[in-house]
């Protein structure tokens, strides 16, 4: 699964309509996308997904964060692609995002991110089929 990724864009990004655009990124960006819905999570699925959170001072927050609205949740292909994907996104606290980053452009805090990304080829596989059946991959 080296060649794949999954991707949040997150409900302040939903919230603020710039989920088009940043789906024209990704793909002017070269992915591939595999598998791609909008949905809105409850907050036992939010919990569930950032379960390796569970405990730290900011689990609470960002679970209800995360299921505050919808999102869209992508896989998506490209060589090398959770560098890849990290890499556009940019660093988690926008703050410290590079310039033409999609949180630099998009975030607004360190909770309120605009977007997601697996850190390791195995968590991808895992992040992947938290939300997609082998049926909704094309
Ligand atoms: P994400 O890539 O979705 O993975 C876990 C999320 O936790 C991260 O993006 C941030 O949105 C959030 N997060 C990480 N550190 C903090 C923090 N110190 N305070 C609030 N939220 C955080």
């Amino acid at each position: 699964m080296s060649n794949l990724t999954f991707g949040i864009i997150k409900p302040d990004a939903v919230g603020k309509g710039v989920h088009g655009t940043i789906i024209q990124r990704i793909l002017d960006n070269g992915f591939r996308i595999r598998g791609m819905k909008l949905i809105h999570q409850t907050r036992k699925q939010a919990e569930g997904f950032y379960e390796v959170h569970a405990g730290k001072p900011f689990y609470d927050e960002l679970t209800e964060f995360m299921s505050s609205g919808p999102c869209v949740v992508l896989a998506l292909e490209k060589e090398n692609a959770v560098p890849a994907w990290r890499n556009l996104m940019g660093a988690t606290n926008p703050a410290e995002a590079d310039e033409g980053t999609l949180r630099k452009e998009f975030a607004s805090s360190i909770g309120e991110n605009a977007v997601h990304g697996s850190d390791s080829n195995e968590n991808a596989a895992i992040e992947i089929s938290y939300f997609f059946s082998q049926l909704e991959l094309v």
